[in-house]
């Protein structure tokens, strides 16, 4: 067998914040120890790696986060990182802090920066975490739990004083591109309608008609869930002011959705996937992403991954329309 030359690793949260992020960190601070690796955070993502901000962590920095939402190393979406040169500089720099192996917690733009310090020689280990659910090599990214059960409460709020005034509400959820968060609140909240990016829509077809039906069998309170990658959250309420006469007001729900402490399932998420992360570091595994599918933990080459789709289920779709019948 081989010596596994990986003894010092970097971990760093790149992109959009997550709940769970902390999570991650932890267990791959607190495996990465137990598999005898030392261990750097990076600060600010890629930022950090650019400029030096790089320090070693031990079990007790990552003591009393798992219940925080956010991340303690910080993050950003690096434009300078995202260039050839950038990408050499980081080489650069984790040779300079003698960093083995980087473990990087984000989206799909982080892990197109992990593939491409792959690319130029540099062991990495990616693990999903995004509010978005948007990681086609996984079945579940970190943060999307907790998000949903934060918009799902949001979305009750807004239900008891459109009851109250008999009101119809938009609600435009996160998810950049993806409607993963708007189609599984619109289930959970009972929406009348759900736009989504990943389904053609008609207005007229697909929220006034709803709603009209549901206020001629008697109801008179509505939810209708945009998701922001459809955009015109306004337009598409005051479409329905003037196609229906009924009072329409819209909540764009923008960053609450990010923060707040992580559920069960992102903490116990991230953590197994931090975990799994060093693992593969001490059989000198890298260039993967780990991911979950159904309730366990996978790995994939970090390029395959990259590559790999996830679609939103039609039958979700199509059982939020019937469940919405009045
Ligand atoms: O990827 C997470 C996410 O919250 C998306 O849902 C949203 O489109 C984007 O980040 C917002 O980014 P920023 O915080 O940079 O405005």
């Amino acid at each position: 067998m081989t010596e596994n030359k990986i003894r010092r690793i970097g971990v760093m949260t790149s992109g959009g914040d997550a709940p769970g992020m902390n999570a991650a960190i932890r267990a791959v601070v607190r495996s990465g120890l137990y598999h005898g690796f030392e261990v750097y955070g990076i600060q600010r993502g890629y930022e950090g790696l650019l400029d030096g901000g790089i320090s070693e962590m031990n079990n007790h920095s990552v003591s009393n986060i798992i219940n925080r939402g956010g991340t303690i190393l910080k993050t950003a979406r690096s434009k300078v990182f995202n260039t050839p040169d950038g990408v050499q500089r980081g080489k650069a720099m984790a040779e300079i802090f003698r960093l083995d192996a980087i473990v990087v917690i984000g989206g799909d733009g982080s892990f197109r920066g992990a593939r491409d310090l792959h690319r130029v020689g540099v062991p990495v280990i990616g693990i999903p975490a995004t509010i978005d659910n948007d990681i086609g090599c996984s079945d579940y990214t970190i943060g999307y739990d907790t998000a949903m059960n934060t918009v799902k409460e949001a979305i009750d709020r807004i239900k008891d004083t459109a009851y109250s005034h008999e009101r119809c509400s938009v609600v435009e959820v996160m998810g950049r591109n993806a409607g993963f968060i708007a189609i599984n609140c619109g289930i959970a909240g009972g929406a009348e309608a759900c736009i989504i990016p990943e389904k053609e829509f008609d207005v007229g077809e697909d929220i006034i008609k709803p709603i009209l039906s549901c206020r001629n069998a008697g109801k008179n309170h509505y939810i209708v869930i945009n998701a922001e990658g459809v955009g015109g959250t306004m337009e598409i309420a005051e479409q329905i002011r003037q196609k229906t006469g009924i009072s329409t007001n819209t909540t764009i729900l923008g960053h609450l959705q990010r923060g707040g402490s992580p559920t069960v399932r992102d903490r116990v998420a991230a953590s197994l996937m931090g975990a799994k992360a060093t693992q593969l570091l001490s059989q000198g595994i890298y260039g993967r992403v780990v991911a979950m599918k159904g309730e366990g933990v996978v790995d994939y080459d970090i390029e395959a991954a990259l590559e790999m789709k996830k679609e939103i289920d039609e039958h979700l779709i199509h059982t939020s329309k019937i469940l919405s019948l009045y």
